[in-house]
């Protein structure tokens, strides 16, 4: 069995027990199954398999905002995985765990001067262009050191995709993409350019999407847009698909991969165009958890709080979004239930993991765990409160490894440094 599972009344990640880590490694820290990544990458490609014939396979890039520890990014490209990337600084780490320029592409609202001049100079596989002054500046600076880019330009559908409005990205009034206008400007803007190569379009209309019905009007769209582009004669020889796919996080009713691959078979393959799929979430969300000890039980007037050691800064989401994580003891699983809020101890009462949640009863120093903190957990941690941030471990089998040590005060304090004229 991969990922969190119970063995002999113990909660343990793959075979290695969950009381074992917090003895050796400490709390709070993240921990990631390297099999259960495995099995999710395996199941997206298989059923893609299933339903697109071999040679109009879709490159899977992963979206590393979701998770983009190195020894994550190494698993995944080892599984055959491209990467998206959105900042110099995950292109840096995507080089540095070893991914072929070839398969990374970038997107990103925001790319500065000093990106476009990364991207280009590392020859990657496409940049997504998310406006026109950022189509102008990508040619700019190209012809300037002489190169030329493959980009797509980013359609923005106008509907509604992701699972909380905070994570819709494909709305018109939302700050991605370009709208169908424009994207005709921007086609014949690209035609005259020198130091560009238009080669296509990409979507993507936010994560936690459920259905393929959902997929639907936004795949629609961009099929009549590639229509269109080419009755005016342009070229459109790739479509980058987006990401989206959804993970458990309680008992939601998740996508169907196989209707989704069939439904990409029907709608999106006929445009014969290279097709690339940005899976972030899907990829690494269930294979990680955030183990935390109980500091306190502690007796309000109306309500009993668990304070945990793993707060705000560790696991942003449910302050961010209202996210809700399963949240389970690691040992004394059957013990009668009780009603808590979890709170971390961060001065914010947004420092709240749930509330009016039912566990089996806990006590001081008991070891609990948030699940599903693979995707848009760590990556998200910060040192609000002058917190260090957790370690990373990555489980393989029946042992594990550090791939990321708990931040010190001290590494967090040498960055810092007071003027000489407020030295005494
Ligand atoms: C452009 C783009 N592609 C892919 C993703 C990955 O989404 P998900 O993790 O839901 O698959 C995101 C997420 O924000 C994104 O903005």
């Amino acid at each position: 069995m991969t990922g969190l599972n119970e063995k002999n009344g113990v909660l343990h990640v793959d075979d290695v027990s969950l009381t074992r880590i917090a003895d050796e490694a400490g709390t709070p820290a993240y921990i990631y199954s390297a099999a259960h990544i495995k099995s999710q990458y395996q199941r997206l490609s298989d059923a893609l398999k299933k339903a697109i014939p071999a040679d109009r396979q879709p490159l899977l890039c992963y979206a590393c905002k979701a998770n983009s520890n190195l020894a994550v990014l190494a698993l995944l490209r080892s599984l055959g995985c491209g990467l998206e990337i959105v900042s110099q600084g995950e292109l840096q780490r995507g080089l540095s765990a070893g991914f072929d320029p070839n398969v990374i592409v970038s997107t990103g609202v925001g790319k500065s001067d000093s990106e476009i001049r990364a991207l280009l100079g590392a020859n990657i596989h496409q940049i997504n262009v998310e406006s026109l002054p950022e189509l102008e500046r990508i040619n700019d600076i190209a012809t300037e050191i002489g190169a030329s880019a493959d980009v797509v330009l980013r359609l923005n559908p106008n509907v509604s995709g992701g699972g909380h409005h905070k994570i819709s990205t494909g709305r018109e009034h939302d700050k991605f993409g370009i709208s169908e206008d424009k994207v005709f400007e921007g086609y014949a803007m690209a035609e005259e350019m020198e130091g560009v190569n238009i080669v296509g379009l990409s979507i993507h209309i936010g994560s936690q999407v459920f259905t393929v019905e959902s997929f639907e009007p936004a795949f629609k769209k961009l099929a009549s847009v590639v229509e269109a582009l080419r009755n005016d004669g342009y070229e459109v020889s790739r479509l980058d698909i987006g990401g989206g796919f959804p993970i458990q996080y309680d008992n939601e009713n998740l996508l169907d991969l196989d209707a989704y691959a069939k439904w990409v078979n029907e709608i999106i393959v006929p445009l014969d165009t290279e097709i690339i799929m940005e899976p972030g979430r899907y990829l690494v969300g269930n294979a990680g958890a955030l183990l935390s000890r109980v500091e306190y039980v502690k007796e309000g007037t109306s309500r009993k709080f668990l304070v945990i050691d793993a707060a705000m800064n560790d696991l942003l989401r449910p302050a961010l979004y209202d996210a809700y994580h399963g949240i389970e003891p690691v040992q004394n699983r059957d013990a009668g239930v009780q009603t808590y809020d979890i709170v971390g101890p961060i001065c914010e009462t947004g420092d709240t993991f749930s509330q009016d949640r039912e566990l089996p009863s806990m006590s001081q120093g008991d070891l609990l765990v948030l699940k599903s903190a693979g995707a848009y957990g760590y990556c998200m941690a910060s040192n609000y409160n002058t917190r260090g941030r957790p370690p990373e471990i990555l489980v393989s089998g029946d042992s594990y490894e550090v791939i990321r040590p708990r931040e010190s005060v001290e590494d967090i304090l040498e960055k810092e440094t007071i003027p000489g004229w407020l030295r005494t």
